[in-house]
């Protein structure tokens, strides 16, 4: 049995999360006497032992696709476990999702609640060189806005890139196709037959995938079959002020604004998610059950001169932060 922590603030948000993963299972929000429940997965967190899709998790050492899992520091290659095919996928087999984290209650001030996560990756755990401290803050505010921070620092050189892997629905059941999707982001990664991407920075310009303006997505999903599985280039707003992404559900008055300090988002809206898979209430998945909004570094950017940087040198700090802002209509 996993250890579920929950935080909730006077409004009555709830957000709980388990040990296994730092996975998220629930972010409860109120309607009427009641709650809607906006993460879509599994209703106890032993089910995510073996019905995994990285839900809600910590992904990492290095969230999304490494090509060949492999890359060079400084000229010495380093060999990772490859996961998918040849490539390794958010931190390989073992990843940090596997990983049970120490939780320990934090006293942060302007908060309503707050817990701090630890994991120490030891050196050359799934290939990665160096040892690895990790701490990741969980905090809730009055004002409906969730923080997750991420922090590391490393033993020796190193490449991070961590994120956490929600998957929202805002209608607390079905799929997302009655929601809308906003991206300020004005490009994105174009990628190959096996999700590595090109290099290639390209605009969003008169582009399907612009999503500058909110879109439905059962409007883009009739059009795209597979749905979304993409890197999108945002702009830099380290502060915080402006969101990146807005998802929203106007049937009943919800959304989440997401900002974050990262240079990309994934989102994926759960293409793969199948029959043999159960909601919360116990109720056979499907595809489009969900959307995943990963803020994070560019995918394969350890072997991409020209991404943003992936490495973390020793006495470095690693820092990024990702802040869920909720409305609803009670
Ligand atoms: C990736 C998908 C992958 C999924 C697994 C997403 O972050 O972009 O390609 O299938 O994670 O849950």
């Amino acid at each position: 049995m996993q250890k579920v922590f929950e935080l909730s603030n006077k409004n009555g948000i709830s957000v709980s999360f388990s040990e296994l993963g730092g996975r998220i299972i629930s972010i409860k929000l109120p309607q009427g006497n009641s709650f809607v429940d906006i993460i879509a997965g599994a209703a106890d967190s032993d089910v995510y032992l073996t019905q995994d899709e990285y839900a809600g998790a910590i992904c990492g050492r290095y969230a999304n696709r490494i090509a060949n899992a492999k890359f060079d520091i400084d000229g010495k290659m380093y060999e990772l476990s490859a996961n998918e095919g040849n490539n390794q996928l958010h931190g390989g087999l073992d990843g940090f999702h596997k990983q049970k984290w120490r939780v320990e209650d934090a006293q942060l001030e302007g908060f309503a609640g707050a817990y701090e996560l630890h994991y120490l990756s030891k050196d050359l755990e799934e290939g990665y060189p160096g040892e690895l401290w990790i701490s990741v803050i969980y905090a809730l505010n009055e004002f409906d806005e969730f923080f997750i921070q991420f922090s590391a620092t490393a033993a020796k050189t190193t490449i991070i890139n961590l994120t956490n892997h929600c998957y929202f629905n805002l209608a607390g059941g079905g799929t997302i196709r009655d929601h809308y999707l906003q991206i300020l982001a004005d490009k994105f990664t174009p990628f190959n037959h096996l999700k590595i991407p090109t290099g290639e920075l390209m605009s969003l310009e008169k582009h399907p995938l612009d999503f500058r303006n909110p879109l439905l997505l059962g409007d883009f999903l009739d059009k795209n079959k597979t749905g979304l599985d993409h890197n999108f280039v945002l702009h830099a707003f380290d502060d915080l002020i402006f969101p990146s992404v807005i998802l929203s559900y106007p049937a009943k008055g919800r959304s989440i604004e997401i900002s974050t300090t990262q240079p990309g988002v994934q989102i994926y809206t759960a293409y793969h998610f199948h029959a043999g898979m159960r909601d919360k209430a116990g109720n056979p998945m499907q595809p489009f059950s969900g959307i995943a909004i990963e803020p994070q570094n560019f995918p394969n950017a350890p072997n991409i001169a020209h991404f943003p940087s992936a490495v973390l040198l020793p006495g470095q700090s690693y820092q990024q932060t990702i802040r869920y802002s909720f409305k609803y209509k009670r």
